[in-house]
């Protein structure tokens, strides 16, 4: 079932007070919340989640940016929701993106790029299942 991705509101979306006006963006896009949480990540918990870019350049200031502030994540749910998401954000580097998608609009740089998307299905269910247990994704 492709239906589902994960999305994080990241520590500069938060920071700027940029929350609701991104909330209202995925919801207009057309995407149903099915479960969302406010945490702030450990340095430990940001390495599990991006273990898959360690060793790369900029992979300590990443653990520090997103161990630096409350985040959002949050599921959810749409038809091709991955790539239907992937879209409306844009690409990592804000200044590459498409107008009007949200890291265009709204990120500050590649880092402090204000949301994650999954980057594919299998990523989607392993990040989905490290932040939320299935009795905290809603059936609505
Ligand atoms: P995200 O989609 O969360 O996936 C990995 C993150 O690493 C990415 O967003 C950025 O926050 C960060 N990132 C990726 N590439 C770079 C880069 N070249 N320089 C700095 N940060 C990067």
């Amino acid at each position: 079932m492709n239906d589902k991705t994960l999305a994080i509101l990241k520590p500069d979306c938060l920071e700027r007070n940029l929350t609701g006006i991104a909330i209202d963006f995925i919801l207009n896009k057309g995407f149903k919340i099915k479960a969302m949480k406010m945490l702030h990540m450990s340095k430990a918990d940001a390495e599990r989640f991006y273990a898959v870019h360690k060793g790369k350049p900029f992979y300590d200031e990443l653990l520090e940016y997103m161990s630096s502030g409350p985040c959002i994540p949050m599921v959810l749910e749409k038809e091709n929701a991955v790539e239907a998401f992937r879209e409306a954000i844009g690409t990592t580097d804000p200044r590459k993106a498409a107008e009007n998608t949200l890291r265009r609009l709204y990120a500050k740089n590649m880092q402090r790029n204000t949301v994650h998307g999954s980057d594919s299905e299998e990523n989607a269910q392993k990040e989905i299942a490290f932040f939320f247990p299935l009795k905290e994704i809603m059936l609505y």
